[in-house]
């Protein structure tokens, strides 16, 4: 089986200090994963990074969720955090979330531009793509979708990601069909090679991790909710090892 990625997304949760005991707290269960075909990417918020690195680092990747889109390593753009300044710890970045295009009104083009300043300084994004539950009941959801992989992943790479997470499945409960979730890898490698990672994200916990891991078109899954809680994480990664 291919190499499978588990994502963590923190999002606005966890102060540092909380971040720092929440690390120390599943640090066993992380180190303890037998199955080495895992790579386990945890991303916390800009405050609690450098911290988490420092507990984290020898065991999993560390993550962003976000960058600034102006190409510069310094400069006069308040409250922005660059692609650099956070280089020295995140691996990975996550970008376009649904809950930034809704929120903050981001849009494919500005995406697109923060995932060409995340490989200019060797930072691998994960591009998240997804349709809302509107979209979806009109039927037009491929052809929203190939839209949003077409203008957010403008030119070739290498370490493609694409995250797909419909935004309906996300916190919601109601995880997207196994069968539902193939449809859209084989639309995301048909347009970009079959060389991209294709990840899955809403609503994943221990009950449905393992079908999306088992199968092959989906590399890897993205959690918010149950990346939050100990034994969730714990549960979950006895899970992988049971099945492997
Ligand atoms: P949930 O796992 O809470 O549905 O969140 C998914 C998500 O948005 C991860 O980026």
């Amino acid at each position: 089986m291919n190499k499978k990625y588990i994502i963590f997304n923190w999002k606005m949760n966890f102060t540092v200090s909380e971040s720092i005991e929440f690390s120390n707290n599943i640090i066993k269960s992380l180190a303890n994963l037998k199955n080495k075909n895992i790579e386990i990417i945890v991303c916390p918020t800009f405050m609690s990074l450098p911290y988490c690195y420092q507990i984290l680092s020898s065991i999993v990747k560390l993550g962003a969720q976000n960058i600034s889109h102006t190409d510069h390593e310094y400069g006069s753009y308040t409250g922005e955090i660059s692609a650099k300044m956070i280089s020295d710890y995140a691996e990975y970045v996550i970008l376009g979330h649904s809950e930034r295009r809704i929120f903050l009104n981001e849009g494919n083009s500005i995406i697109n531009t923060k995932r060409l300043f995340s490989i200019k300084n060797n930072i691998k994004p994960i591009v998240c793509i997804g349709e809302s539950i509107d979209i979806r009941n009109s039927g037009k959801h491929i052809h929203f979708l190939e839209n949003q992989i077409k203008e957010c992943i403008d030119s070739d790479y290498e370490d493609k990601i694409v995250a797909y997470e419909p935004v309906w499945a996300i916190g919601s409960g109601e995880n997207c069909d196994l069968g539902k979730v193939e449809e859209i890898s084989k639309l995301t490698k048909s347009i970009l090679g079959n060389d991209t990672l294709f990840i899955y994200g809403g609503s994943v916990n221990k009950d449905n991790i393992h079908s999306y891991l088992s199968s092959s078109s989906i590399d890897g899954v993205l959690i918010g909710s149950a990346s939050l809680d100990k034994n969730s994480i714990e549960e979950m990664l006895n899970i992988i090892d049971a099945n492997s």
